[in-house]
């Protein structure tokens, strides 16, 4: 039987190069975002190369659309075997400059969007006993990067939520896997918040991120997706990806250099 993968953040991004390689590997490719027409390009794209995608507008803060996401996922293809949770945003902004509205947005997408498909679909993985679930959680998951608290906080949360899912649900046949990218030359500054301490300090730190992603140190989406299918092929309990591998063992070996080295980089 053809093996089916629901991935959220699908149209853009480590998602859609992730839907792509799992359409190329042979899976079925459920793929959920809240762009309808960008969605269904990435699905007519794997139709045109003999593939299967079911394209899903959904919106992941939505508890609804979420349970809407799964019921046809399991009514087009019966089964559902591996879950990727991806669809994230990011913000960078000092406490200060950080609204409770935008803490709300940020933990809404990155956390409360990762419950809700794990929520709906570990009914069918428990009867099933058997599954995967691969939670796209960041660096910052793993480190503090500066000014952005939101973020890292979102993305901790994720770790925990991986962390101790894995210690419930393998017993019961479930692997649950954490892949935490660095920086990745994706989309991710489309939908990005910046907020700054004075006047030009929001465009000044969108440049800085856009030299980041755009720098040969960046990953690729494509190089994600691979990690994303080796975590599927033999799951282990997470990858953290290139650099990201580099300053997540500095920060865990040498804390406090780690922190006075993050701290230099926002001194004013
Ligand atoms: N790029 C990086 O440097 C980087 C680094 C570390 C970790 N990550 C993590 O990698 C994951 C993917 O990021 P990316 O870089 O591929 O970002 P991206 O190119 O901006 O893609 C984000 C995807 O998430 C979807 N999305 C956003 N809000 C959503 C919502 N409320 N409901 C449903 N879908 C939503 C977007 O589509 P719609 O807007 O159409 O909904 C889009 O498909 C995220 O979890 C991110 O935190 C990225």
């Amino acid at each position: 039987m053809t093996l089916t993968a629901v991935i959220t953040g699908a149209s853009q991004g480590i998602g859609r190069a992730t839907a792509y390689l799992l359409a190329r590997k042979g899976y079925n490719v459920v793929l959920a975002a809240r762009q309808h027409d960008r969605l269904e390009a990435v699905a007519g794209k794997i139709q045109e190369q003999g593939g299967q995608a079911l394209a899903i507008p959904t919106d992941v803060t939505d508890i609804q659309q979420v349970n809407i996401l799964i019921e046809k996922a399991l009514e087009t293809y019966t089964q559902v075997d591996v879950l990727i949770n991806n669809a994230g945003i990011c913000m960078t902004a000092p406490m200060a400059q950080t609204s409770l509205e935008d803490w709300q947005k940020i933990l809404n997408v990155n956390l409360w969007g990762y419950i809700y498909p794990i929520h709906a679909l570990l009914p069918h993985f428990l009867e099933r006993r058997q599954g995967t679930i691969i939670n796209v959680g960041s660096f910052g998951g793993k480190m503090p990067l500066p000014h952005m608290s939101a973020y890292c906080t979102s993305k901790y949360a994720v770790t925990g939520l991986t962390e101790t899912l894995r210690l419930e649900l393998e017993p019961k046949g479930i692997h649950v896997c954490g892949v935490h990218p660095s920086v990745t030359n994706s989309d991710f500054l489309e939908r990005a918040v910046f907020r700054g301490e004075g006047d030009n300090s929001n465009q000044r730190i969108r440049q800085q991120m856009e030299e980041m992603l755009k720098s040969p140190l960046a990953s690729q989406p494509e190089a994600v997706a691979e990690d994303i299918w080796n975590l599927i092929k033999s799951p282990q309990a997470e990858i953290v990806v290139a650099t990201g591998a580099i300053a997540t063992n500095l920060y865990r070996l040498a804390p406090n250099l780690t922190r006075w080295l993050l701290q230099q980089s926002i001194k004013q």
